[in-house]
């Protein structure tokens, strides 16, 4: 299931919390690590000066990402959508476009993009997604519809992705990896909380899980009440150190 062919990887929003998160869990398991980030950005990977490689750039400036993912096994890109640009796929475009043939690539979003018809959203689920997407388009600040057409970009190409889709969000110390399922509306996802440093662990993880290829995993934390109670107590779901596979069900 896992081979660690892993040396050198890319990742892209490397200055966010998400990507620093991962920077630091890469570097742990010894792999070389490129980041990309806004130059206004670059100082704060301070902590990692020495250690990784900068490009600083927009993550949707496919010459930025050109450079940056050369010679890479495995790219890590935090998906925002960000402003009314085509940000969000743009940067999924380009790292589409020139990540190395046989990459790794792990890209991060939320529950509000679907896989296929199998995902069930409760009504507030999808009311809020749909005002709060308005809001943010009218205000000029965020397109969500932009990540939701980067991701299907992403499931159309036969590149070797995957999609790891998040629930909402809180920092504080791991928990370890989250617990996973093919659709949002599953039993085990209920609790809809996950620490941010396990949202990394789980993109790192993934780069060397290949069951997770062309798969988009909705997570959720692994000792939130919903994963105890639905998915094994919050046993490992998959062996230590890898991207778990669902325990019972994955409609
Ligand atoms: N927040 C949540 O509750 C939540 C829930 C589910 C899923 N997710 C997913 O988790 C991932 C990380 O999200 P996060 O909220 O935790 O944020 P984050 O890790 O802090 O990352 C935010 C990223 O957006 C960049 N950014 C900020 N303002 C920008 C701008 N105006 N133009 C271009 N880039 C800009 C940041 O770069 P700089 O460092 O340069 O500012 C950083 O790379 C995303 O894929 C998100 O969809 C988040």
């Amino acid at each position: 299931m896992s081979t660690d062919r892993m040396r050198r990887i890319c990742v892209i929003g490397a200055s966010g919390k998400l990507g620093r998160y991962m920077v630091r869990q890469a570097l742990d398991r010894g792999y070389e690590v490129v980041g990309v980030c806004r130059e206004r950005s670059v100082a704060k990977l301070a902590e990692f000066e020495g250690r990784m490689t900068v490009v600083p750039g927009p993550t949707n400036d496919s010459e930025v990402i050109r450079r940056a993912v050369a010679g890479c096994d495995g790219v890590l890109t935090v998906l925002v959508p960000w402003g009314v640009r085509q940000y969000s796929s743009g940067t999924a475009q380009a790292v589409l476009d020139h990540a190395e043939p046989d990459a790794r690539l792990v890209f991060s979003c939320g529950w509000h993009v679907a896989r296929d018809g199998g995902d069930r959203y409760s009504l507030l689920f999808r009311a809020t997604v749909r005002v709060v997407g308005v809001l943010a388009r009218l205000a000029r600040v965020v397109d969500v519809d932009d990540q939701v057409a980067a991701c299907r970009r992403i499931f159309a190409s036969d590149r070797r992705w995957t999609v790891v889709r998040g629930s909402d969000l809180e920092e504080g110390e791991s928990q370890g990896l989250p617990v996973w399922r093919r659709h949002v509306g599953d039993p085990a996802l209920a609790s809809n909380r996950t620490r941010r440093v396990d949202f990394a662990l789980f993109m790192v993880a993934a780069l060397t899980d290949d069951t997770l290829v062309h798969e988009a995993p909705a997570i959720v934390g692994r000792r939130t009440p919903s994963a105890l109670a639905h998915a094994g107590g919050g046993r490992t779901t998959g062996a230590p150190g890898t991207a778990a596979a669902p325990t019972t069900e994955t409609s």
